[in-house]
């Protein structure tokens, strides 16, 4: 059975393998720390850094690909999209405090990126453009209702202007109906990223879709 003793070594290895690369990403931080406490939007918590590489294959990823990471806080999914072959990755962020520690984490990693085009955005989700040759979208929860709607209905746009294949990377998928519900999306995969969960919460899971 595991316990606290495993929670306390695989923090102290995220550390470690954030002090390896020169990057700092992991906190929890309420949103109202930072002032941009709102309904639908949550806290600052990274994703597990193993989430990309356990979603995405390096060989159906290529030049012309693009990641987009909507809330990108200290931009730790940024850093592991950017090593793959993507033409572009961008992170957009809402916060002023986070937006800033990724771009500091993007100019003194040490890890071995293999995108050299990093995109960060200080912004809302709401108002940023979404570029219409988007292939890979990341959401670690970032936010609910109205605007989660929006940026999916936005992304189908893209889609309706420019149509391709289009994967949806959605980890703790509060909002999962919302894909479904465009009647564009196919899941493809679901896999667990955390030991422990509620059964029946999304929290824990990470769901893998295709839109077209
Ligand atoms: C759970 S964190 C995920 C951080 C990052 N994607 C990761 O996995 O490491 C969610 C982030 O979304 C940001 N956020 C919330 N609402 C937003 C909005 N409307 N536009 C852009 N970012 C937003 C928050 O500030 C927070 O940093």
């Amino acid at each position: 059975m595991r316990g606290p003793y495993d929670l306390l070594r695989r923090t102290v290895s995220q550390l470690a393998y954030e002090r390896r690369y020169g990057v700092r990403t992991a906190e929890l931080i309420e949103l109202d720390q930072l002032g941009i406490a709102a309904e639908g939007r949550g806290y600052y918590v990274p994703a597990s850094w193993r989430i990309l590489r356990r979603t995405l294959s390096r060989k159906e990823i290529g030049p012309t690909d693009v990641f987009v990471d909507f809330g990108s806080g200290m931009g730790r999914m940024v850093l592991e999209a950017a090593r793959f072959p993507f033409g572009r990755v961008y992170g957009i962020e809402l916060s002023e405090q986070l937006h800033e520690i990724a771009e500091a984490n993007v100019r003194n990693t040490r890890q071995r990126l293999r995108c050299d085009d990093i995109r960060l955005v200080h912004g809302d989700a709401l108002t940023f453009e979404i570029p219409d040759d988007v292939t890979v979208v990341f959401f670690n929860n970032p936010f609910q209702g109205t605007v989660f709607t929006s940026v999916i209905d936005r992304l189908v746009a893209t889609l309706d202007r420019n149509p391709r294949q289009l994967k949806i990377i959605y980890y703790n998928p509060v909002e999962q109906q919302t894909v479904l519900d465009t009647g564009r999306a196919q899941l493809l995969r679901t896999l667990r990223h955390a030991r422990r969960r509620v059964e029946g919460s999304p929290f824990g899971l990470t769901n893998v879709y295709q839109l077209t």
